[in-house]
């Protein structure tokens, strides 16, 4: 897979993909994220990329000019499955999402900024706009760090223990059970015992218990979605 970035702040970015897991992943061919500075898009001299609003108030909004000329680029060099704008008024970012742009090949991410960008931008070239919660953030380089993330753990071969993405949270509309590691005390407080016993099929049913009652408890929406 590949993964394009957008953003009038792709330093800001650079330290996320560089670490751990996504650096493995990365690293080790299942992944190849690319940062675009779309200042080095802009025709201005200032390398300006946004105006004021027509109709005036507060607030810049990121010119269609300079996204276009950087998007067509990106284009010509190959197809994009999605092409996907960060914005609060997208739709909200979930695991199924996740699921499904995971087996892409070519994402591109758009990373707003300001009031947002020209309509025009939205209406031309963006394929789907995501959210990732009902908040307002300063751009949209943290949220689509965040998607970029919960999509490149999913891709076969980048968490070392392939299975260990499929009982993640959500991945059932459950929430994960309690994990234990050493020591099996710890101030006097032990472990559930049949974490210990090696009893395979027991714990498979422990956890399974587990995580159902995790989930009535703190998530009675997600529960009922599970339809158990
Ligand atoms: N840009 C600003 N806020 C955002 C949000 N909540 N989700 C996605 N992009 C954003």
């Amino acid at each position: 897979m590949r993964i394009d970035i957008i953003s009038v702040v792709p330093k800001l970015m650079e330290s996320f993909f560089a670490h751990s897991i996504l650096k493995r992943g990365q690293e080790a061919g299942h992944v190849e994220v690319v940062l675009h500075d779309l200042r080095d898009y802009s025709l201005s001299k200032q390398r300006q990329v946004d105006d004021y609003a027509f109709g005036g108030g507060a607030g810049m909004v990121m010119s269609v000019e300079p996204i276009a000329r950087c998007i067509r680029h990106l284009q010509s060099e190959r197809h994009y499955d999605e092409i996907i704008y960060m914005t609060p008024d997208g739709e909200t970012f979930n695991q199924q999402t996740a699921n499904q742009l995971s087996l892409q090949g070519n994402l591109l991410f758009l990373c707003g900024h300001y009031k947002g960008v020209d309509q025009r931008v939205r209406d031309m070239f963006i394929t789907k706009e995501i959210s990732i919660g009902d908040y307002v953030l300063s751009g949209g380089e943290l949220a689509a760090a965040v998607c970029a993330d919960a999509i490149i753990r999913l891709i076969p071969g980048v968490l070392n223990d392939e299975t260990s993405a499929l009982t993640d949270s959500f991945q059932d509309n459950l929430l994960a059970p309690p994990v234990y590691t050493r020591p099996a005390e710890f101030e006097g407080i032990g472990v559930p015992s049949v974490l210990l016993s090696g009893h395979e099929a027991k714990i498979n049913e422990w956890r399974f218990e587990q995580s159902i009652e995790h989930t009535k408890a703190r998530r009675p929406d997600l529960y009922q979605k599970s339809g158990l």
